[in-house]
């Protein structure tokens, strides 16, 4: 217990130390937050109903991202039902909160496995992608997602919906709007397979 504590600690001061807008969130009023999300976030393999994906890998992702992600939802800028419900109330304090909480979880886990073909193409097409989310997923500021290591069928969906316009943000759109449906496979394929820094499998 002293021991996870002292982790927890730990864990928050270094991302304190990279971002230090989250150094006021309390992973233990995080953790009591979160308790609902992880009947979807926590559960190996979760898959949303419809379209069916895997819910996005969360522990170890960028905190700054994951504040702006759940007010993208509170505002209701991103569209999805569920989310948008779980956030509709949430303070910024919770957001916080939970985000520290999330930031505080291990152990680590290998990304999907996918087959080599798909990656390979993928990597080549993922060189316009690299000024943001760095080479091979790990994005080169706070603010923007980690992509190495997240669910494969998640990339997919998220990378489809800024090319339909279904997901809000202007410089994603931009950059999926020419984007064929085998481009986006092979892209998702490729960054899953990347070493991620995800430290839960949900
Ligand atoms: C009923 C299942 C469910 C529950 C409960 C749930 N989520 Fe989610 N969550 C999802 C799904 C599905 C997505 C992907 C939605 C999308 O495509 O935008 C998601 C996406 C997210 C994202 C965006 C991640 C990214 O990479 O952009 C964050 C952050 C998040 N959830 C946090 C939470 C928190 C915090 C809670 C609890 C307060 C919670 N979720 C509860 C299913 C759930
Ligand atoms: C100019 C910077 C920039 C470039 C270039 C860029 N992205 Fe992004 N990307 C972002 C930002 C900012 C976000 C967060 C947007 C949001 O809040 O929805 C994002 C979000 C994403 C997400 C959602 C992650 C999640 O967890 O929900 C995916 C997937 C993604 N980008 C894939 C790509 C791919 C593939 C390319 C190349 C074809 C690319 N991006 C190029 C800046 C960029």
């Amino acid at each position: 217990m002293r021991l996870r504590h002292a982790l927890i600690l730990l864990a928050v001061a270094l991302a304190g130390a990279a971002s230090g807008a989250f150094a006021a969130g309390d992973p233990a009023r995080g953790e009591k937050l979160a308790i609902t999300c992880m009947g979807c976030h926590g559960i190996e393999g979760y898959r949303n109903a419809y379209p069916s994906y895997r819910v996005p890998k969360l522990g170890g992702q960028n905190a700054d991202y994951l504040v702006l992600a759940l007010q993208g939802y509170r505002a209701g800028t991103r569209s999805h039902p569920t989310m948008r419900a779980q956030a509709a109330t949430m303070s910024d304090e919770e957001i916080q909160d939970i985000v520290a909480f999330l930031a505080a979880q291990g152990p680590a886990q290998a990304g999907d496995v996918v087959t080599g073909g798909k990656a390979a193409r993928g990597q080549e097409k993922a060189a316009v992608c690299a000024a943001c989310h760095g080479e091979a997923g790990i994005s080169s500021a706070p603010n923007w997602p980690n992509l190495a290591g997240q669910h494969r069928d998640y990339l997919q969906q998220a990378i489809t919906r800024y090319r339909d316009k279904a997901r809000q943000d202007p410089v994603m759109q931009a950059q999926a709007a020419t984007l064929s449906d085998d481009d986006i496979a092979d892209l998702a394929a490729y960054f899953s397979a990347q070493r991620g820094l995800f430290t839960t499998r949900n």
